[in-house]
Parts: structure tokens; C-alpha cells; sequence
């Protein structure tokens, strides 16, 4: 199983310095409402590619009255991970080591896969297409590290054309390479998504029944839908090149470019009750919510493409009761990687037994309970 066996803080969040020594079993936090249960689960997320669990800058992630400088270390199955930032008061950059030598961001993938789910995401199925591509990309990432730097170049084109359009003088030498651009980053967008929709619905189809119900998944995107119909990268670029050729008019009139990846939205349906997750009651969406990160995690746990992820649960127990909690602590154990999980109280987490380790926080210390 990946565990993270040791996590060292320093100027992060309302930590000064914080010094949690584990053993490799699951991690209980408990304490107060603002006692730094989510900034240390936003730390270990920060041990991954991509920006964490609050989609923080580098900045805000500093201690108050600290020099601005943060660092997090900590061991991955027996490797040295550090990662933190680095500021000489004018200028700051990120910093990234592993095993004491300098290293890359996309590295750390390699190391460690995280997964979480936090009370931000639980207006999910509610809210707008936007949080869901959103929620959908960062499974995603999870699993393909490089959908993220495709998604980055996707929107930097886009930007750049919707700049063209906006002048309304259009040079089609010029439009036509930008959406080449958007293009190529488009077609590698869907076909990352594609494919992870597939594992992820096979993960959901595997789980046990019980407690959390599954869930059917479905991309309303063209290029998705090509994709998941096995069409190859090749036919699904020129596809979208020539959307975007043909739809330049439109896009012109609309000031912005109207069809694309960028526009997917991920359906989920209740697979109980065969309604849109949207439409079912608070309770069921939070734990069709649940069983979907799980099905997630299951999916990463067996692809043999990397570490088994860590899964980071914040707040998710003080919403169930107390045979679902049995049942997502008794899940977590079949999975294969190290769970991390907050509440307010360490009742909430006795269904564990000991195979969980659990820490009091309060104002910025974590001690073993
Ligand atoms: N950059 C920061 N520097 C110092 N304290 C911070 C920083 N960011 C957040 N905090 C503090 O951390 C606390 C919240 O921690 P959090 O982990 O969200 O609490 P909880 O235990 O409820 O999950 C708040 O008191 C907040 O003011
Ligand atoms: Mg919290």
C-alpha cells in the first residue's frame, strides 16, 4: 500500500512547524473547526502535480507573518519528497526535490497519485457545467498527469483566437495555426477523457453494492463521444479543426469560440433511482458523491500505471451515519492506499479500529491520540 510514512511543515497555512511521524496505517484528524484539519490535507495534496485541494497559489499557502518561504517533506514508500517555495524577497519560485536531489513537478507523479473530495465539491451535480468539468478533469489528471499541461496549451490558444476574433480582421494564416493549436491540445483533451470516463465507469460497476450508490456517466462533448466510439487522435483533430474553421464567424459575432472541449459537461444519473444526480436529494448526491472518488481511487489502484493513490476525505464522515461509516471505512481498507480523513469529533472515526492512526489538531499542532 502507498503511505506516507512521515510529514514535515514548515511556514504552511497555520503551521509554523508540524512534525507527524506515521506508520502506514490510515490517518484520522480530528479537532475544532479551524484548527488546520484541511491545511494538512491540502499539504499532502500539495505532494502531487497541480495546484491541491483549494487550487491555492503558491503564495497564499505561506503563513501569516512568515517571510513568505513554505516547505512540506515527507516520505512516499521509503522516498523523500519535498516540495516547497523559495523566495529571496524579491522573487519566489517553486521548488521541488525528491530524494534530496532538485527536481520537476510532473516528477512527483510518478511517486504519489491523490485523490480527494471536500465539502466545496458537494453542489457537484447542482452546479454548472463548469464545476463539473472541472471536478471530472481533476480525476482526470489523477490519472493522466498530462492532461493538465494539454488543458493549459487548450486555453492559452483559446485565448489567443478568441483574441483575433474579438478584432473582428481576421488573417486566416494566423487563425488557422492558433487552431491548429487548439486543435491538437483539444483532440489529446478528449481522448484523455474518454479514457478515463471508461475506467472510472468500470470502477463504478465494480464497486459493492451497499451504501453508496453508483452512478452512470456520460461526456455531452462531440469530441468525447468520438473518442469513447474509438475514433482515433488523428480524425478527432481534423474534426475539431474544422469546427472551429467553419464556426469562426459565429465565434466572431459571439466574441468568443462557442463549441469545443471546453464546453463538456459530465451527466450523472442516479443509478438507483435513474434520475439526474442533479435532481436527487442532498443526502443521495453526497453519497453518490462518495462512491464515486471511490470508484476513482479503485480505478488508479489497479491500472498498474502507477502507486496506489492516497485518498484524502475531508469532512466526508460527519455526514453519515453510523453503518456508512463502517461501510467507507471498511471500503477504504479494501482499497490499497493510505485514506486521510478530518471531522470534529474522534468519535466519528471508531469504526476504524486500530486501522487507523488518529491525531488531535489544534491551532496549528497535530498530537497523536
Ligand atoms: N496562510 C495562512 N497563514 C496562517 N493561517 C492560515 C493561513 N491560511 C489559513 N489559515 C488559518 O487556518 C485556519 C483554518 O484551517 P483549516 O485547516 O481550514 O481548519 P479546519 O480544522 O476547520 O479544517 C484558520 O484559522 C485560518 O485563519
Ligand atoms: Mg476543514
Amino acid at each position: 500500500m502507498t503511505a506516507l510514512t512521515r510529514l514535515r511543515l514548515k511556514d504552511f497555512r497555520n503551521y509554523e512547524t508540524l512534525s507527524l511521524d506515521l506508520d502506514g496505517r490510515h490517518v484520522c484528524l480530528f479537532g475544532p473547526n479551524g484548527a488546520g484539519k484541511t491545511n494538512l490535507l491540502e499539504a499532502v495534496s500539495q505532494l502531487g502535480p497541480g495546484r491541491g485541494l483549494r487550487s491555492a497559489t503558491l503564495a497564499d499557502l505561506a503563513r501569516h507573518d512568515a517571510g513568505g518561504a513554505w516547505t512540506i517533506s515527507a516520505t512516499v514508500d521509503d522516498r523523500r519528497i519535498g516540495v516547497g517555495l523559495e523566495t529571496d524577497g524579491t522573487s519566489s519560485k517553486r521548488v521541488v526535490r525528491i530524494d534530496g536531489a532538485p527536481s520537476q513537478a510532473s516528477d512527483l507523479a510518478e511517486l504519489i497519485r491523490i485523490v480527494w473530495l471536500t465539502p466545496a465539491m458537494d453542489g457537484v451535480f447542482r452546479g454548472g457545467a463548469s464545476d463539473r468539468r472541472r471536478f471530472f478533469d481533476r480525476q482526470v489528471m489523477a490519472h493522466i498527469p498530462s492532461h493538465g499541461t494539454a488543458a493549459a496549451r487548450y486555453e492559452r490558444a483559446m485565448r489567443e483566437r478568441n483574441a483575433l476574433l474579438e478584432r473582428g480582421h481576421v488573417d486566416p494564416a494566423w487563425a488557422d495555426a492558433i487552431e491548429t493549436r487548439m486543435a491538437e491540445a483539444g483532440a489529446e483533451i478528449a481522448v484523455n477523457r474518454a479514457h478515463v470516463l471508461e475506467a472510472l465507469q468500470a470502477a463504478v460497476d465494480a464497486r459493492p453494492e451497499g451504501f453508496f450508490p453508483k452512478g452512470d456517466l456520460s461526456l455531452d462533448g462531440e469530441a468525447e463521444q468520438a473518442a469513447m466510439a474509438g475514433e482515433d487522435f488523428k480524425t478527432i483533430f481534423e474534426t475539431l479543426t474544422e469546427a472551429l474553421r467553419t464556426g469562426r464567424r459565429r465565434d466572431m459575432a459571439a466574441g468568443r469560440t462557442l463549441s469545443g472541449p471546453h464546453r463538456t459537461d459530465l451527466a450523472v444519473i442516479h443509478r438507483p433511482t435513474g434520475m439526474p444526480a442533479g435532481d436527487a436529494s442532498t443526502g443521495q448526491q453526497k453519497a453518490l458523491l462518495i462512491g464515486l472518488i471511490l470508484a476513482s481511487a479503485a480505478a488508479l489502484a489497479k491500472d498498474g500505471e502507477g502507486p496506489s493513490p492516497i485518498l484524502l476525505l475531508d469532512e466526508a464522515a460527519a455526514h453519515l451515519d453510523a453503518d456508512r461509516r463502517a461501510a467507507l471505512f471498511d471500503e477504504l481498507c479494501a482499497l490499497g492506499g493510505q485514506a486521510w480523513l478530518t471531522g470534529t469529533e474522534a468519535f466519528l472515526f471508531e469504526a476504524f479500529g486500530d486501522r487507523a492512526q488518529r491525531f488531535e489538531v489544534r491551532d496549528g499542532e497535530a498530537k497523536e491520540a
